[in-house]
């Protein structure tokens, strides 16, 4: 019959053009255009109507194989697009598991924090609390309160930062002691480091900063004395420096302690023989202490004839330096990556 063999060049032609489509939108075009209310093989159906009667089952009949015909090649045509899709897909996020990862450096503890840690731990371990105060201090408890009036000549030991008359950057943690000593209302014996920055108006150099790390150790107590202190820093030293380590006091003088002492202790790197670290000596000065002066006493409210004590103080980046033979201070300060994580 003539008008199937034209209904079979519409399912070839159906074919022909769902194989062409791009994507899904415009296959469902296609589709409509076939199988439309509007579409080619409504078109035919419409033909029916002019049909003698016995011959239109048979018409209709054959119109609906057309659909399935179409229809199936509607839905090769939809799992042709789906297979791309998938393919597409896997190809634009693929992972080139052959590629080197990206390195992480792990992080380190800065070898200042990890000197100040090490003192806090070996005061920690004889007994101490920690006592932190402001960086900003009044020039009563940085200086006058620690036997140091205006003018007095050794004001010059510690050059400062002035903000206003009163105020100025603390040259020292001392000012922490003195508000520790003041807020102890009861008047009882106490132990306590001072760590923290400190500001001096010293020009930067290979062993100069204006801005340094400082711990200061204070004891007060009904009895505590030269030779308490002797003990504390000869644990300090061994604990820092080694066990075999010695110390030696040599006189000095701060307004704040009397006596005051100078703290040698014998050379690590070769252990009291002599070397370039230790300049030839066997000796290496790491801190300065004394017997806590009666006048700093007497101002924070402690009976000097009831109290006795002894402070030391150091500066954290010279231990630092002495320590990890770090040959310029300003290595600590410029975090040159390289040499934050060579102390790991
Ligand atoms: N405060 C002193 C300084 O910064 C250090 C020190 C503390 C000396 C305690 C003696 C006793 O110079």
């Amino acid at each position: 019959m003539d008008l199937m063999k034209q209904l079979l060049d519409v399912v070839n032609q159906a074919k022909e053009v769902f194989k062409a489509v791009k994507n899904g939108a415009e296959l469902q075009d296609k589709k409509a255009e076939f199988l439309g209310k509007k579409g080619i093989v409504s078109t035919y159906m419409s033909q029916m109507k002019d049909l003698p009667n016995e011959d239109k089952p048979k018409f209709g009949q054959m119109i609906n194989e057309i659909k399935t015909l179409i229809s199936l090649e509607f839905d090769e045509a939809k799992s042709r697009l789906d297979d791309e899709a998938i393919k597409r897909k896997l190809i634009e996020e693929a992972v080139d598991v052959t590629l080197p990862g990206r390195s992480m450096t792990p992080g380190s503890k800065h070898v200042l924090n990890r000197v100040i840690e090490e003192i806090e731990d070996i005061f920690l371990g004889m007994g101490y609390s920690i006592k932190e105060g402001p960086e900003v201090e009044s020039d009563l408890y940085n200086f006058e309160m620690l036997n140091l009036p205006k003018s007095h000549p050794a004001r010059d030991m510690q050059d400062s930062f002035y903000i206003t008359e009163d105020l100025l950057l603390r040259t020292h943690t001392s000012p922490v002691q003195v508000r520790s000593l003041l807020e102890n209302t009861k008047k009882e014996p106490l132990k306590i480091i001072c760590p923290g920055k400190v500001y001096r108006r010293d020009d930067d150099d290979q062993t100069h900063s204006h801005q340094f790390m400082q711990i200061e150790a204070l004891v007060v107590d009904y009895k505590a004395n030269l030779s308490d202190l002797k003990g504390t820093l000869l644990e300090l030293a061994r604990k820092m420096f080694g066990e075999e380590r010695q110390i030696r006091l040599r006189p000095s003088y701060f307004p704040f302690t009397e006596p005051s002492v100078e703290v040698d202790v014998t050379c690590h790197k070769c252990n009291g023989k002599g070397c370039s670290m230790c300049k030839g000596s066997g000796w290496i000065e790491i801190l300065g202490a004394g017997m806590v002066n009666n006048a700093v006493l007497e101002a924070s409210g402690y009976d000097s004839t009831i109290y006795q004590g002894f402070a030391l103080g150091m500066g954290v980046e010279r231990i630092a330096i002495l320590k990890y033979g770090i040959d310029d201070i300003r290595a600590l300060y410029t975090n040159d990556l390289r040499f934050n994580h060579q102390w790991k």
